[in-house]
């Protein structure tokens, strides 16, 4: 059963009329022989906006993630060193090793927000008699909806170039960073030699994501695009959806990031605490002491609402994007209080974390349950 709004995540996003119209107007090349021009105006595209030479169009992020660091990643013994949270660690389920036959340093960031020059520093591996060589620095912005500071990617950046180190950046959400910082998608391009954006999250297309580079990576990229089993055929209706979206919903990005501020701030008003600062498009709150399904079983079936609700958590994940209206909001906050209410919850504004960078906490926060089960 499709929920009429689904906040579980910006992927649940569905492709409109609209998008069906626009994809009668494709090209219907074959993309395996790259031969489709609205593939290659979809390439072309993010790589002039990221300021690289060239781009690849694949199926998922987890694809151009992957593609992205196995051009990297040569010959074993190697290492990534990432955030302990990445999703190219995590939910990738284990390509590093499968695709790259790498080994991964998860490293903790100090400040508990995003890793700093200084925690890669001390975590980058040069030691080539026991030791598996730092070769590839991969970040992620955003991370859980925050913001990884452009002046920290800068100096991390110089430090791997410094070093012979490549940076890849999974931007899976690099728009949604971009349109909340006014930091330009070429600035991020800048610091990274291979960099993966999502179409299907909160730029809301129904398939795809790119990987951009230099010309001579992505045609490598292309090669084990194949051999993935990921060259596809008449892709240039995708391709056609996705620069639809690009144009038409990327601008739309501030105002859902205005609608997740102002549920965030409303669940703190009632007196839930947030577990990390809202910054863009997604909210991380702890119901607690109610469970989330005492919110989730009226959200459905009062407003056919869907949020995450995983058995027995009061952790939940609440992904907002540009199907979703400010009345939703209204009604997330209404059954809110009403649970607040009914558990005698007080206000605990003070030890709430506040919608600030600033407020990020230094230990490590317990996101289990957070997420919708797979
Ligand atoms: C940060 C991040 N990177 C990569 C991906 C992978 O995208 P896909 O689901 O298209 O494989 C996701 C998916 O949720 C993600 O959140």
């Amino acid at each position: 059963m499709v929920a009429k709004f689904d906040v579980t995540s910006d992927t649940a996003t569905q492709p409109t009329e609209q998008m069906f119209d626009v994809m009668k107007s494709a090209s219907r090349g074959d993309d395996v022989f790259s031969t489709d021009e609205s593939v290659h105006e979809l390439e072309k595209f993010m790589a002039d906006l990221m300021g690289h030479e060239a781009a690849l169009f694949g199926a998922s992020g987890t694809m151009t993630n992957q593609l992205g660091l196995r051009c990297w990643l040569l010959h074993p013994p190697h290492s990534v060193l990432c955030d302990h949270r990445a999703h190219v660690h995590l939910h990738e389920c284990g390509g590093i090793a499968y695709h790259s036959q790498a080994a991964v340093t998860p490293v903790i960031p100090t400040n508990g927000a995003y890793l700093t020059e200084e925690d890669v520093r001390a975590n980058i591996s040069t030691d080539v008699l026991v030791g598996a060589p730092t070769k590839v620095i991969s970040l992620e912005n955003t991370l859980n909806g925050t913001i990884f500071p452009i002046e920290e990617i800068r100096r991390i950046s110089d430090l791997a170039r410094a070093r012979g180190v490549k940076m890849h950046l999974d931007g899976a959400r690099l728009f949604e960073a971009s349109q909340a910082t006014g930091v330009n998608m070429a600035e991020y391009g800048k610091c990274f030699d291979s960099i993966s954006i999502c179409l299907s999250k909160g730029v809301g297309a129904p398939i795809g994501s790119v990987l951009v580079s230099d010309r001579k990576t992505i045609a490598h990229a292309r090669h084990l695009r194949k051999l993935m089993g990921g060259g596809w055929r008449q892709a240039g209706m995708l391709a056609k959806a996705a620069l639809h979206c690009l144009h038409t919903i990327v601008p739309t990005m501030p105002a859902t990031h205005k609608l997740a501020k102002r549920l965030a701030d409303g669940l703190v008003g009632i007196g839930f605490k947030l577990l990390l600062p809202c910054q863009t498009n997604m909210i991380f709150v702890d119901f607690s002491p109610a469970l989330v399904s005492d919110l989730a079983t009226p959200l459905l079936k009062d407003y056919d609402i869907k949020i995450s609700n995983n058995p027995g958590s009061s952790v939940c994940r609440i992904v907002l994007h540009y199907q979703i209206p400010s009345s939703v909001v209204d009604q997330i906050l209404e059954v809110a209080a009403k649970t607040a209410k009914d558990k005698q919850i007080t206000r605990q504004i003070d030890s709430a974390i506040c919608s600030t960078a600033s407020s990020a906490s230094s230990s490590v926060i317990d996101l289990s349950g957070a997420y919708p089960s797979l």
